[in-house]
């Protein structure tokens, strides 16, 4: 059976663009993958954190995972953190990565001019999410667009170990979703859905209050056309709003257009926020029944035993392969 491993930052509230660009497709995949899902709490680090936060958050995105469908009995779920080969494996990696190609990746690019004292940590970040891939053999990384060229950063780091030192690592495909890959910003949908938005109003977390998440549809940025036409280029709101009603309700853009024919704005926004609300109302109820279970300690100790065996045997085979053994 082919892999697939993905994992999210618990920094923040998790958006309905990170469950459509990254949950949903873990969902759909499960059955047909052996699949992995873990929290990047050691990522989450490479901006400043408060560590009380960064422990609740930890816990609730595994909660989050689980009443977003991630069944446990077909996924090892796991804390990037309670596996040290991470980032054992990603200091050899950093060895074998270059300077420049780093300095070229475009979210460490956005990332350090927002900021003038960034760490060395966010610079190495894609060669930390290398390693949590290469240890396991993955086949495919599903992530949203955003994170498709570390996931070719990957690539070119396998490769290159792999012709310097001998077939050691699997070279993994990013998989980004079909339909609304990329979530937009409901106000500003020239940019993406982000959890560290000024505007929280761009943006549908999903423990939002479900009449907060409904005002947040109702009052989505639109254009002046009135009609429901998928058009990225020239009507990203509505286009923005399809793809989410899309995703949510399994029919096709041309579906969702067809259904929509001549009716207004407003109607096909109450028809988005209802299938939004929904959606919410029946994760926040499980994930409440989650949180308050000790199913997530046994969870954690099953994904820590299996993810720390398999992982010993990559980075001893590693280790062997250039010369870091006795
Ligand atoms: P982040 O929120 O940047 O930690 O991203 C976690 C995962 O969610 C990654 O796989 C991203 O590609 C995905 N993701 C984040 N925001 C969006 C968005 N607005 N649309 C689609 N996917 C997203
Ligand atoms: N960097 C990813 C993000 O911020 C999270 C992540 C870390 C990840 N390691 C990964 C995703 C490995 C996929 C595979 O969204």
């Amino acid at each position: 059976m082919s892999k697939i491993l993905t994992g999210l930052q618990p920094t923040g509230a998790i958006t309905l663009g990170n469950y459509i660009g990254a949950i949903k497709q873990m969902k759909e995949l499960q059955d047909n993958y052996e699949s992995y899902i873990f929290v990047a709490n050691m990522h989450a680090i490479t901006i400043p954190q408060d560590s009380e936060e960064l422990r609740s958050n930890t816990r609730n995105l595994i909660a989050l995972y689980l009443a977003c469908g991630i069944d446990p009995n077909k996924n090892t779920i796991f804390l990037q953190s309670e596996n040290p080969y991470h980032a054992n494996l990603s200091w050899v990696l950093e060895c074998n990565s270059y300077f420049g190609e780093l300095s070229r990746m475009t979210q460490f690019k956005d990332k350090s001019s927002k900021n003038a004292n960034f760490t060395v940590g966010l610079f190495t970040y894609p060669v930390l999410m290398a390693s949590d891939i290469l240890l396991y053999d993955i086949d495919y990384v599903p992530v949203g667009v955003d994170q498709k060229q570390h996931v070719e950063l990957t690539r070119d780091l396998a490769e290159r170990f792999n012709n310097k030192y001998g077939d050691t690592f699997k070279v993994p495909e990013p998989l980004i979703t079909k339909s609304g890959t990329k979530i937009l910003d409901l106000v500003n949908p020239s940019i993406k859905m982000s959890k560290s938005s000024e505007n929280k109003k761009g943006v549908i977390f999903l423990l939002d209050d479900l009449e907060v998440a409904r005002k947040k549809i109702m009052s989505a940025t639109t254009d002046s056309e009135c009609v429901i036409k998928y058009d990225m280029e020239n009507k990203p709101g509505i286009s923005n709003l399809i793809n989410i009603y899309v995703s949510l309700t399994g029919k096709t853009i041309e579906e969702t257009e067809n259904e929509f024919t001549g009716k207004n704005y407003g109607e096909f926004k109450r028809c988005v926020a209802d299938v939004v609300v929904d959606f919410l109302s029946d994760i926040q109820e499980k994930y409440r029944s989650y949180l308050n279970s000790t199913i997530i300690e046994e969870i954690l100790d099953n994904g820590k035993n299996i993810t720390i065996n398999e992982a010993k045997i990559k980075y001893d085979l590693v280790k062997m392969r250039i010369g870091l053994t006795r």
